[in-house]
């Protein structure tokens, strides 16, 4: 079968506040992130080349959690723009051939949304059952559910003498899926953005939608995930308010929204209980994509690597399509922790064709092209409850104030080290870290088996480097990683370098050879 748009696609996440700033405020905007389209794609080997973008939430916000806690579904923070604003975006992108898919947040408002100021309001209230009202005593919580930013899940209304159900923030109320009224008014949200051109959801915590009906207490989790840290052993196993077998009934009524349309898409925020589980939210009449989060939070180790790609091919079905992320707006991003031990920088460039060259869509995000790293956030410029500041600093365009993000006197975050790792800096550099993402890119569409190909892992490397197999009947490739600072004698077949991180091996026009240099990554055309 053909492949679909969203399979083909090289995604690009971008946190709007922080991609490019338009009016001098010192915030990133939408006119902002338009200005700099024809950097993502503008049809020529200078640019990037990625097909899509996904915009973090631009709705408006008190910010307690970024934007994730929206208090209109149909606006536009001020911020970041109006509709008029967001309209251009996508009418610029589309000619560009760029999607935009935006970012839907359904599991929780915040507490400034009209209907949890009015559900809070009384008992009787009609938008009581919107969200998660028990009523009864302020000593004792209706189950043990932990937040998951920490500390208990629910939290005591005194006017009405009742709790709600908060899996983030206290200012993050979850929605009832259980009452059909607050799908259909989330269907609407949908449309009103399908309308408007979106061309689908990344969609937050959809796992967690719909929580136990008898809101029984969640175990401790007695399997340990080492890759995992929220995984482990002895802590709290989420199993009665996350991954519920009732949540698929809901991720069905969004599919059936989405398939309303023309050629849209959704990609969930997708965190089963076990990650062998995550293709069961893959299915055609549920989700196109879900992140598959092992790559975010592994260390720089082939054996790490190989587990996660193993585990998922094995539990991913012909139906299931992966997708491959090594940094989001939640994480420290990957060049920074690879720093313990080892050259990042050679190191993020072997990860970048790992995710490249893997059967899936890769998902980019902004500022990894160039090898940005994490800022430093002073304590008192923090913004982030929980301290995931540092991946979310500007974007850095050149080496000029404010690293070319913002002409205002101050960044709503501080940037990071502008001067040594800017977009300008990189841009006519062929050894550059954006060179080898730009010719990633461009080898996923002239390369048909990166893309359209099996995936076979092959034997012949050590344990710590990767070696595999992409083919179609018309074109077999090997790529080759080496993950250590040594060099490494891995059974490499003839053929054609077609890519190496390795300038010199890239002058060569050395036909086979039996040696990957440090950090290494080759992919390789055998015949
Ligand atoms: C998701 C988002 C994260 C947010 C949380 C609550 O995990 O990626 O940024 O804090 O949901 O909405």
């Amino acid at each position: 079968m053909a492949l679909q748009w969203w399979q083909r696609a090289v995604f690009y996440q971008i946190y709007p506040r922080s991609f490019a700033d338009s009016n001098g405020d010192g915030i990133g905007d939408l006119d902002g992130v338009t200005a700099h389209l024809d950097y993502l794609n503008d049809g020529t080997p200078n640019s990037l080349g990625i097909d899509a973008i996904w915009l973090n939430p631009i709705n408006p916000s008190p910010l307690d959690d970024g934007g994730y806690d929206i208090s209109d579904y149909c606006g536009i923070h001020p911020d970041l723009g109006d509709l008029a604003a967001f309209d251009r975006l996508v009418a610029e992108a589309h000619r560009r051939g760029i999607r935009v898919i935006v970012d839907l947040v359904p599991n929780h408002t915040s507490n400034q949304h009209p209907w949890f100021i009015e559900s809070r309001a009384s008992r009787t209230n009609p938008k009581r059952d919107w969200y998660l009202w028990i009523p009864g005593r302020p000593d004792r919580p209706p189950s043990n559910w932990q937040s998951f930013f920490g500390g208990p899940a629910w939290k005591y209304d005194a006017a009405t003498r009742s709790w709600y159900l908060h899996t983030f923030l206290e200012q993050q109320p979850d929605l009832n899926y259980r009452n059909p009224a607050v799908a259909e008014a989330m269907h609407d949200v949908m449309r009103f953005w399908l309308d408007r051109g979106a061309d689908g959801f990344r969609v937050d915590v959809i796992h967690g939608l719909i929580k136990d009906d008898q809101l029984r207490d969640n175990p401790v989790r007695v399997e340990h995930d080492a890759d995992i840290p929220w995984y482990a052993a002895g802590t709290q196993d989420p199993l009665y308010c996350s991954d519920r077998p009732e949540v698929h009934e809901i991720i069905r009524g969004f599919r059936r929204v989405t398939d309303g349309y023309q050629d849209r898409m959704m990609v969930g925020e997708t965190w089963p209980r076990e990650q062998e589980r995550l293709a069961d939210y893959l299915r055609p009449d549920e989700l196109q994509l879900g992140f598959n989060f092992r790559f975010l939070l592994a260390r720089y180790d082939a054996r790490r690597f190989r587990a996660a790609i193993e585990l998922t091919e094995k539990s991913f079905g012909p139906g299931a399509w992966p997708t491959w992320t090594l940094s989001n707006h939640d994480f420290p991003r990957h060049i920074s922790r690879y720093s313990h031990g080892g050259d990042s920088e050679a190191r993020a460039r072997v990860a970048a064709v790992m995710i490249a060259a893997l059967r899936g869509t890769p998902f980019i995000y902004y500022g990894e092209e160039i090898g940005m790293r994490d800022a430093e956030i002073p304590v008192e410029r923090r913004r982030d409850p929980v301290g995931r500041d540092g991946c979310r600093s500007p974007m850095q365009w050149s080496g000029a104030r404010n690293g070319g993000f913002s002409t205002g006197a101050k960044t709503w975050l501080p940037c990071g080290d502008f001067k040594a790792v800017n977009v300008a800096r990189q841009m006519k550099d062929p050894r550059s870290m954006l060179s080898l993402y730009r010719r990633l890119i461009r080898l996923r569409k002239t390369a048909p088996a990166l893309v359209e190909g099996s995936y076979r892992a092959l034997d012949g490397a050590p344990e710590d480097c990767l070696m595999f197999h992409r083919e179609t009947p018309a074109q077999r490739l090997v790529v080759a990683l080496n993950f250590t600072a040594e060099p490494r004698k891995i059974d490499l077949p003839a053929g054609k370098i077609i890519l190496s991180t390795i300038a010199a091996r890239r002058a060569k026009s050395a036909k086979s050879f039996r040696t990957l240099a440090p950090n290494e990554a080759v992919i390789v055309e055998t015949s």
